[in-house]
């Protein structure tokens, strides 16, 4: 999950409790992180998957947190601004979903997201469409 500081600064973390909740919305179940800290301020994140490729990266962006370390550089991770919310898209990840973050309760930890955009890169598609087996 991908998310901009109120600086402006990039920041991952691994998410696994989470699932597609309705048509075009993702469900987060968050303690409290520097993730949950950056969506107060911008109202978006994006979800990327890992794959075989990045499983590390994602891995590590799970075990440090954006408070102590700069994680995008200390992986060595190339990021731009997603086109369509405030938040960071990871180049390294194949498919990655842009979200505006619809609600998010500190007490539940329960973080709902509208999917506005997803970006895919040709390498996992099959006639313009994602190929979950590629990916
Ligand atoms: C495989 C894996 C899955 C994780 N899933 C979740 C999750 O679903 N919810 C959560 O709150 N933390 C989860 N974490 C923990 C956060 O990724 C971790 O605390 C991270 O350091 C938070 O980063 P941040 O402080 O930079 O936001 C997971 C960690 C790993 C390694």
């Amino acid at each position: 999950m991908g998310t901009y500081d109120e600086k402006g600064v990039p920041n991952a973390m691994n998410a696994a409790w989470g699932a597609q909740s309705d048509y075009g919305e993702i469900t987060f179940f968050l303690a409290k992180h520097k993730t949950t800290d950056n969506i107060k301020h911008t109202k978006a994140f994006t979800v990327a998957f890992a794959t075989k490729d990045t499983v590390d990266i994602a891995d590590y962006f799970g075990v440090e947190t954006g408070n102590d370390v700069n994680k995008i550089e200390k992986a060595g991770c190339h990021v731009h601004k997603s086109r369509h919310v405030n938040a960071p898209i990871i180049e390294e990840f194949p498919v990655t979903l842009e979200c505006e973050c619809t609600s998010y309760d500190d007490n539940t930890g329960i973080l709902v997201g509208k999917i506005v955009a997803q970006q895919a890169d040709e390498s996992v598609l099959t006639d313009g469409k994602i190929d979950y087996d590629k990916l």
